[in-house]
């Protein structure tokens, strides 16, 4: 192993030998082991996860203690070592409430000590790739109301980014409905719910080998292929995929359902930047406002989302000047109504590989380009009181 000898903290519940363990660790790792239950009844050795660089807890069955240092170490601890979880058992229903106390991986067990030697490898070398690189930008793309063009926005902001070199990942949270692959010509031959079940230890190189690759060099991770199938995929395990994906792909796209899910708020969470995609009509204009209310309720500044009006040349009696008044601010892109979109969309296409000199496929390309170039990024502020004023619709001049 390159790089400095790491310092592992290794908890144990009775029953795991720790020499077994010890073995199959890299060359050059200095190991502190540490029981978890019998003998040490109740003491958590957070002291010591605290200074480690690598925290592996080996447990089995209910792991309740584990479970306990687990999330102690990752609620507690200021600076907290990454939690590598091994697992005697089917890991079925205990990986979720492993990555819900705060795991960051989970290797189940047996395995030969090749491969556990392996797998703790791959787990310290990620660990120092993700605190040295750089993590990628990660945009929401936001509409509370159906049908506006967010997978619209998320297919052909991914395919412009690729243009530019970059190498973007959309992931489809649209987990009941999810029409990203229809809309990128790509089969779900792998789902983001074939990944949830899969079991085991999840690593940024088993998250790439469940991504389907666009001809464009953007990859994505698709919806599940049936609505009961969404069930598997749970916020704390999005947030797990989120940082992985970022480690490895410059920009992480997420396409929504058109609501405000706990799977969406995830993602807002996790979020580097906003992008909210409203329609030009008098229903979506009201949904867009509230989205954006909702969201300085959640802390974020709306002048820092970036707002996409879609089909904004629609004849519908509504002029830019009536939207700024509504919305209270300006749009930052706007993408005109265009025939060759539903086309292009049939065929599996974008409009900006299909029609890249249209002017939906420049509106999405400049889109692509401030993203480029930093973005916006609502950061955090203080929590606002919801807003009392009642939301006014266009009266004068709607068709
Ligand atoms: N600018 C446009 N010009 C022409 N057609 C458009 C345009 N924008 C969207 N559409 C059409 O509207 C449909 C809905 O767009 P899209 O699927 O991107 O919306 P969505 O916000 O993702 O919907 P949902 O909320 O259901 O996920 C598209 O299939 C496309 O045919
Ligand atoms: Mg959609």
């Amino acid at each position: 192993m390159n790089g400095p000898a790491a310092k592992i903290l290794l908890v144990l519940e009775d029953g795991f030998d720790a020499a077994e363990i010890e073995e199959a660790l890299p060359d050059g790792t200095s190991v502190q082991s540490a029981r978890l239950n019998g003998g040490e009844h109740g003491r958590l050795p957070l002291g010591e996860a605290a200074e480690a660089e690598l925290l592996l807890v080996a447990c089995a069955a209910e792991g309740e203690h584990a479970l306990e240092l687990i999330k102690a170490t990752y609620t507690r601890l200021e600076t907290r070592p990454p939690i590598v979880v091994l697992y005697a058992g089917s890991p079925n229903g205990f990986m979720e409430r492993a990555f819900e106390a705060g795991a960051d991986d989970l290797i189940a067990l047996p395995q030969s000590r090749e491969q556990l030697a392996f797998a703790l490898e791959k787990a310290l070398v990620r660990r120092r790739g993700a605190i040295s690189s750089r993590a990628g930008t990660m945009i929401a793309v936001l509409g509370p109301k159906g049908g506006t063009g967010k997978t619209l926005t998320s297919c052909n902001l991914a395919e412009a980014l690729a243009g530019a070199g970059a190498s973007p990942v959309v992931v489809d949270l649209d987990l009941q409905f999810g029409d990203v692959g229809l809309a990128l010509g790509l089969r779900p031959e792998q789902t983001i719910h074939n990944l949830a079940v899969a079991g085991g230890s999840l690593d940024v190189e088993k998250i790439e080998s469940f991504l389907a690759r666009h001809p464009s060099g953007a990859s994505a991770l698709l919806a599940p292929v049936r609505p009961d199938q969404a069930a598997s995929v749970s916020p704390s395990f999005l947030r797990a995929v989120f940082d992985l994906l970022r480690t490895r792909h410059d920009f992480v796209i997420v396409d929504t359902p058109p609501a405000f899910t706990p799977e969406v708020i995830a993602a807002i969470d996790a979020a580097s930047h906003i992008c909210l995609v409203g329609m030009l009509d008098a229903l979506s204009l009201k949904d867009t406002k509230i989205g954006m209310e909702t969201l300085a309720q959640m802390g974020y500044d709306p002048a820092e989302v970036t707002l996409v009006l879609n089909r904004a040349d629609t004849s519908v009696g509504i002029s830019m000047a009536d939207v700024e008044r509504l919305l209270g601010r300006r749009p930052d892109v706007l993408v005109p109504s265009d025939r060759a979109i539903p086309t292009a969309i049939t065929e599996g296409r974008t409009i900006v590989a299909a029609e890249p000199q249209s002017a939906a496929a420049r509106a999405f390309v400049s889109l692509a380009q401030t993203y480029l170039e930093g973005g916006k990024k609502p950061r955090l502020q203080p929590l606002q009181p919801a807003p009392r004023r009642r939301l006014t619709l266009l009266k004068k001049g709607a068709a």
